[in-house]
């Protein structure tokens, strides 16, 4: 650490895998006073190459085992595949960085402990990059649901309908026992979000994630019923099979131009090489043609990512739904809104600063590594309760910390 201009501390930032997940989280570390991205890896050098001529000034590294070792970084962000979480987070701990891993921190429950385990060993910091659940409006239906000001926590209902599956995917992404398939690339989002407004403690779940295309060998979908141990339940629909879009059920009717239907099956319909997805994905990272970024999609309405589909939230005296401009509150005499739109500010935002409080200052971090450990426990829930048809009893799970 060195003493940043405002007297604090600013915090050395490693960052780990520089694709798409990366490209949204770079530019809020860079503009966040309280960090300095210090370093980065990747095992791909073009897209390192990228990067250092970018960044200069920035150590680069081939092997993440290296920059762990750096006394630049006291926090390592890791954004590799799934897969590789649990081995990237123990070489980044063992070395006494902190860690922020990207979600789901894992795709095992033992991986999960072994990683609270060797944070706490080492006396560091894990935390989970659940982003969204950082999201201004996500966090105020947590505050609502533990204050009660609407009454009780009755009903959450998250719709989601996109395009995943079909856009172009890495073969980790569709190979599901390397955490590939829509459960677990975006699960954790949705379900985490869940637990966030229903305060963490979620009792039992019948679920099932289900494949129906034989040619993209993943779950491109799922369902879930949700009972929280305080009586409140919640509903999670999400598809990636580019039929339905659900912005339009939070942008209205129309605003998804129909001409955009069915764009990313085309395109992968129309792919010219056997190779082509690979590739495409791989100009999905850091400096490729087909960057994404935080910005929303060309094609159709914005929002980010929480206003892809709609919630509703249902307390004794109110339904809330996300809206773009904030909460939309209909109460048991009107219709109102809470505005809470800061340009440019998301749920990455929250994220980061609250991990500054709790290594700086002290602070308990929440979606700590206890915390993703019961989103994935949940998410191998669903997995469960669909092969045996049956409702799934849980017991990892933790409460919410208020942030
Ligand atoms: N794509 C997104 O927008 C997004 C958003 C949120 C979260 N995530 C999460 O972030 C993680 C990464 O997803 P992604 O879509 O960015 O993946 P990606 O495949 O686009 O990028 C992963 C990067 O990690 C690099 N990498 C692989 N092994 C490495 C190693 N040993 N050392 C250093 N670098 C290595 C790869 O070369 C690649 O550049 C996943 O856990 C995913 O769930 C992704």
């Amino acid at each position: 650490m060195t003493s940043g201009n405002d007297g604090g501390p600013v915090l050395g930032l490693g960052v780990v895998g520089l694709g798409g997940a990366s490209l949204a989280m770079i530019p809020k570390f860079a503009k966040n006073p309280g960090y300095r991205i210090a370093a980065a890896a990747d095992i791909d050098e073009e897209i390192l190459g990228r990067f250092r001529a970018d960044n200069p000034e920035t150590e680069t590294y081939a092997a993440m085992e290296l920059l762990c070792k750096s006394p630049s970084v006291d926090l390592v962000y890791i954004a590799t595949p799934n897969r590789w979480h649990s081995e990237h987070a123990r070489i980044a701990l063992e070395n006494k960085k902190h860690v922020l891993i990207e979600k789901p921190m894992t795709i095992t429950l033992d991986e999960a402990d072994v990683m609270i385990k060797t944070a706490d060993d080492n006396g560091v910091l894990l935390g989970v990059n659940v982003k969204h659940s950082f999201e201004p409006r996500v966090l105020k239906l947590s505050q609502l649901a533990a204050s009660k000001e609407f009454g009780a926590l009755r009903m959450i209902n998250s719709w989601r309908y996109a395009d995943w599956l079909y856009r172009p995917r890495t073969g980790e992404e569709l190979t599901p026992a390397f955490g590939g398939g829509i459960l677990w690339r975006q699960g954790p989002h949705q379900f985490d979000i869940l637990r966030t407004i229903g305060r963490g403690m979620v009792r039992s779940v019948r679920g099932l994630a289900a494949t129906w295309d034989a040619a993209r060998r993943v779950p491109g979908c799922h369902t879930a019923y949700l009972d929280f141990e305080e009586g409140a339940v919640a509903t999670a629909v999400f598809s990636g099979y580019d039929h339905f879009d659900s912005r339009e059920l939070v942008h209205g009717p129309g605003t998804v131009p129909a001409e955009t239907h069915a764009q990313a099956r085309a395109e992968l319909r129309n792919a010219p090489t056997a190779d082509w997805e690979e590739e495409a994905a791989r100009a999905e990272r850091y400096g490729g043609e087909r960057q994404m970024s935080a910005e929303p999609r060309p094609t159709g309405p914005g929002g980010g990512w929480i206003l892809g589909g709609p919630m509703v939230v249902s307390f004794d005296h109110a339904d809330v739904q996300l809206s773009p401009a904030g909460l939309e509150v209909f109460d048991d005499e009107r219709r109102y809104e809470i505005p809470m739109v800061e340009p440019g500010v998301d749920g990455r935002d929250g994220r980061i600063n609250t991990y500054y409080e709790a290594i700086v200052n002290g602070k308990p971090l929440p979606a700590d590594g206890r915390w993703g450990k019961a989103t994935l426990e949940l998410l191998l829930a669903i997995e469960e309760s669909g092969a045996k048809r049956a409702e799934v009893r849980l017991s990892h799970q933790v409460p919410a910390v208020d942030v």
